[in-house]
């Protein structure tokens, strides 16, 4: 039976951690700071802001949430952007995803200043990621990385498989977990014989959105299961990508969903914008 990655308690660790050096800075006469915004009314893009504001204040970071209407033009949202790229007491910004018809997230995205990227979606942060010498990574894979990580999981010389090829998952982890010394491997929709692959994997890190798609008789027996599927059920309850049970028959290590990597994800955030005040405050004093 597998023991149970508590992403839960590590994230409440290392808020604790970023809460005392927010306090840090404070001290020095820094106060880091958060922009979201959130342009239309869509319910779940709606909690993930309320949430990424009540992180904020539990570690001390200022955040301010600026809502929008679904109608706003690109070029309000433009002007937005470079206002907020302008402001030197705002370190960090981020646009949640996805916006409504009319506005790319790709491009809307591109326009937040590299320094202040703190999802580190902008090709600059992405090209960062590639080199292995890079100051955000996407929200996600930090989470998955630190969790695996922090549990004393080593990814040196093990054959790691990651299912899904996102631009926010898949590919960062790919690339995280290459950087670790791992052997890589990404499944996508058209992967044959993915059971062939997973059954070889020591780490596998699950992302295509599909409840209970990795079974336990895809996996072998010690392997690693971190979960980023989040999927609302029709009995309500929450379920990641993998079948828990059978999974958790063979694994190592599982994360569950809710408490793994969701958690993790959000401190994540926190992490980057931190880093990004750090950074930033820094240049302006050399
Ligand atoms: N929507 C869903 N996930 C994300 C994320 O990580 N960042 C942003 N900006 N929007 C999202």
């Amino acid at each position: 039976m597998a023991i149970i990655l508590d992403g839960k308690a590590l994230a409440s660790k290392m808020k604790e951690e970023i809460k005392a050096e927010v306090a840090e800075l404070n001290a020095n006469g820094v106060f880091p700071k958060l922009a979201v915004i959130l342009v239309g009314e869509d319910p779940a893009s709606q909690v993930y802001v309320r949430n990424k504001g009540r992180d904020c204040e539990e570690v001390g970071i200022v955040s301010q949430t600026i809502v929008l209407p679904a109608e706003t033009g690109r070029e309000d949202l433009t002007e937005l952007i470079r206002s907020l790229n302008a402001d030197d007491s705002v370190h960090g910004i981020l646009v949640q995803l996805p916006l409504p018809d009319g506005l790319d997230d790709s491009e809307i995205t591109q326009l937040i200043a590299p320094e202040k990227d703190v999802d580190a979606f902008s090709y600059y942060n992405v090209g960062r990621i590639m080199t292995g010498d890079y100051s955000f990574v996407p929200c996600t894979p930090a989470g998955c990385m630190e969790l695996i990580k922090l549990s004393g999981i080593s990814v040196e010389g093990k054959n790691c498989v990651v299912i899904g090829r996102s631009n926010i998952v898949g590919k960062p982890m790919a690339m995280l977990l290459m950087q670790a010394n791992g052997t890589v491997t990404v499944c996508h929709s058209r992967t044959r014989d993915i059971s062939g692959i997973t059954n070889r994997a020591d780490i596998i890190v699950v992302a295509i959105g599909k409840q209970g798609f990795l079974t336990g008789d895809m996996i072998k027996e010690g392997a690693v299961v971190i979960d980023v599927g989040i999927n609302r059920c029709a009995d309500g309850k929450l379920r990641g990508d993998c079948d828990f049970e059978s999974c958790a028959a063979k694994a190592s290590y599982i994360t569950p969903v809710p408490g793994g990597v969701g958690p993790m994800t959000r401190v994540m955030l926190l992490k980057n914008t931190l880093n990004a005040a750090k950074i930033q405050e820094v240049s302006k004093n050399v």
